[in-house]
């Protein structure tokens, strides 16, 4: 899987035309039991707190960048663990232990294949309060909140730099 996805960011510029969108989001584009694809777009700047995935899963960026924070459980909770930025092209695996908070720190869209080794949309999960770093249930409408006040975010700040 990892080496597909790869191979289909060898042309990063050829997936954008087929899944580039103007507005931040999560797209289903495959769902099953065992295999999950979304099409996530990170809005300018936008940040969603830690949660894990309690599965496998690989991301690849084909246009703009994620920059991802990585943690482990403590005896006093969640502690970071370290980072990955990626960009145009890269390929990045996560064990179905990771936990991560993810930054687009581009003032543009980032568009992003995410691959989830099950059934993504139904598997419970966690996520951490930003600032407590508290663990509660993984919530979705949350998650597309975040989205649509970072989608509306940019569009109050009238796309500076052109690029929306
Ligand atoms: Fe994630």
């Amino acid at each position: 899987m990892r080496d597909t996805l790869r191979e289909a960011l060898d042309r990063p510029g050829d997936v954008a035309t087929k899944l580039a969108r103007p507005v931040g989001g999560l797209e289903l584009l495959f769902s099953s039991p065992t295999l999950t694809v979304l099409n996530v777009i990170w809005a300018p700047c936008m940040t969603i707190y830690p949660h894990d995935h309690r599965m496998w899963a690989l991301i690849g960026i084909y246009g703009g960048g994620e920059d991802n924070t990585l943690f482990r459980r403590g005896p006093n909770g969640l502690t970071s663990s370290g980072g990955k930025a990626l960009r145009e092209g890269d390929v990045f695996s996560l064990g179905a232990e990771a936990i991560h908070s993810v930054e687009n720190p581009l003032r543009r869209f980032t568009g992003a294949i995410h691959v989830y080794g099950g059934d993504f949309v139904n598997q419970a999960r966690s996520q951490w309060d930003p600032d407590t770093f508290e663990e509660q249930p993984y919530d979705p409408e949350q998650v597309r909140s975040v989205f649509a006040d970072a989608n509306a975010a940019w569009a109050a700040a009238g796309s500076p730099d052109g690029s929306s």
